[in-house]
């Protein structure tokens, strides 16, 4: 097994990543490149878990800002994380990587429901865990299922994707006064009301003490170098 600073992981995809340069859906070139990186991750001996969202088919908040009712409208937005889910399992299995997908929400036909203990022995076996349907509740957003499971599985950081290459003082798409933070405390995140994650996964982090590193999955190699240390993006710490 290769040095590597961190040894098991969570891996934080948007819905959105999955799109490319799409407006909708799936991109099977964006998930295949994904895939292909977290291949040589795992070979390394790291262990990786996903948590997928899954905003690139449906986004609960949007819809219930269209009228949707907000429970039906987060539950939909669940399924469609369970979507992703199984595209990103295909896409690793057809290289080769044993895999297995758990959903927070029971639909045992096609995926093994979400069981903590199962989860870390799969882990073990040098299995990629992909953790679907949010945390099953809700009002909660797939960052706040990301930093939930990072908790429960021991996972010793998560690596949290974006367009954006870390975390700015402002959004730098907008304002090109906008600078890049290498670090930041979790409190400052929220008393500057950065969007980076919602607040009620930043506090879960911070409560727990658990490192947040966002990075840009644009760039191929990122996730690698951060799981070997090498500083990428930003880290969220206290
Ligand atoms: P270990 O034998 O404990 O290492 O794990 P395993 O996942 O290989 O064993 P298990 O016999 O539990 O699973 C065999 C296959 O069935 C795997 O592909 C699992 O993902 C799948 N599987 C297990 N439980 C369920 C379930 O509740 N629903 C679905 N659809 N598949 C399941």
């Amino acid at each position: 097994m290769t040095r590597t600073k961190y040894k098991r992981v969570i891996l934080k995809l948007s819905g959105e990543a999955l799109m490319g340069d799409k407006s909708y859906g799936i991109d099977p070139h964006v998930i295949h490149l994904i895939a292909g990186e977290l291949k040589e991750i795992a070979s390394s001996g790291v262990q990786i878990a996903v948590v997928i969202g899954g905003g690139n088919i449906f986004r609960g908040i949007d819809a219930s800002a269209k009228g949707i009712e907000r429970t039906s409208a987060d539950y939909m937005g669940m399924l469609a994380t369970v979507l992703n889910a199984l595209a990103i399992q295909n896409a690793l299995e057809r290289l080769g990587v044993a895999t297995r997908v758990q959903t927070a929400i029971e639909m045992k036909e096609l995926a093994e429901p979400y069981i903590r203990r199962k989860a870390v022995r799969h882990l073990e076996k040098g299995r990629i865990v992909i953790f679907a349907g949010g945390t099953g509740n809700p009002f909660f957003t797939t960052d706040t299922a990301a930093a939930l499971r990072a908790m429960e599985i021991g996972a010793q950081v998560i690596l949290k994707a974006t367009k954006v290459d870390g975390v700015y003082s402002s959004d730098p798409m907008k304002d090109s006064a906008a600078k890049k933070f290498s670090e930041i405390k979790y409190i400052d995140v929220l008393k500057r009301g950065l969007h980076v994650m919602d607040s009620t996964a930043i506090s879960l982090c911070m409560d727990n003490n658990l490192p947040i590193v966002v990075f840009s999955l644009k760039k191929k190699g990122n996730i690698k170098k951060i799981i070997e240390g090498k500083k990428i993006g930003t880290l969220i710490r206290g």
